[in-house]
């Protein structure tokens, strides 16, 4: 028997919530909700969720709590019941932080772990401005422009590399800005819960996934779940 495990993944734009989100996945069989690439998803699709994200976008703020509860609530209801899941991007303020307790808690699912990648400023906006998407190759996933061997990667199985609309140095500043005013205080929500694992996001991918990895391994003693193909 599998008992499915559930994780947050927290931290500024740029911090490597989406990089990590994929290694984890990996690793652990985990469905992630990453709830900006899912209204990207909604954009590109054009419904009225779509369009209304995107004036979001535009300037770098959240969308309404009500909005983004009810999203997760749809996807959450549709997820396997041995499998667990891995939050990339949600909560970001306190009350989807309750809703979240809440709705799991009415799925009987608990919560692991909340990860907090901690990474400056100056090394986020350095990140973003050379960030793109592969996208085409399934989920699309971020790459940098310092690593050739990723950019050949997507470029070789058929992708494409994509910059982000909201990765523009105004709406950046804008997103640091609505971190620290709406997201951060979260640390202290799951620091007073036991959930808070803040880790160092500024070793390379594997050093700060390796890290992650240690971290939860004392948290997490289940067997995880494996899809059949
Ligand atoms: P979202 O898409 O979640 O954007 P974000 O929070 O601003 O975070 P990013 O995706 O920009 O950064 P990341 O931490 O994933 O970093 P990445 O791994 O790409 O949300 C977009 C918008 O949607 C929000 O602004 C809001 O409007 C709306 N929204 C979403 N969720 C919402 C919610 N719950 N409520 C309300 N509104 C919501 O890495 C960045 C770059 O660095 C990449 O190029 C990567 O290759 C590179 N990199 C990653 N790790 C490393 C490393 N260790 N060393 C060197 N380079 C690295
Ligand atoms: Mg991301």
């Amino acid at each position: 028997m599998t008992t499915p495990f559930h994780l947050v993944i927290m931290g500024a734009p740029g911090a490597g919530k989406s990089t990590q989100s994929k290694l984890l996945q990996a690793l652990y069989a985990l469905r992630v909700y990453a709830t900006g690439q899912m209204l990207r998803d909604e954009v590109a699709l054009g419904t009225p969720l779509g369009n209304l994200a995107e004036s979001y976008f535009e300037h770098g703020t959240l969308l309404p709590d009500t909005v983004m509860i009810d999203l997760i609530t749809d996807r959450l209801a549709q997820l396997p019941p041995q499998q667990g899941c891995l939050f990339d991007g949600f909560p970001r303020t306190i009350p989807q932080a309750r809703a979240l307790d809440d709705l799991l808690h009415h799925e009987h699912r608990a919560l692991n772990a909340a990860i907090s990648l901690e990474l400056t400023d100056d090394q986020a906006i350095q990140r973003l401005g050379g960030r793109r998407m592969c996208v085409g190759l399934g989920d699309p996933f971020p790459v940098h422009i310092s690593d050739q061997a990723a950019l050949d990667d997507c470029l070789r199985r058929g992708g494409q590399l994509v910059t982000r609309p909201d990765d523009e140095p105004a709406v950046i500043a804008e997103r640091l800005h609505v971190y620290e005013a709406e997201t951060a205080p979260l640390r202290d929500y799951y620091q007073q819960q036991g959930m808070l694992i803040p880790v160092s996001a500024a070793g390379t991918p594997q050093q700060v996934h390796t890290t992650i990895v240690a971290a939860l391994q004392a948290r997490i003693t289940s067997t995880p779940y494996m899809p059949t193909k």
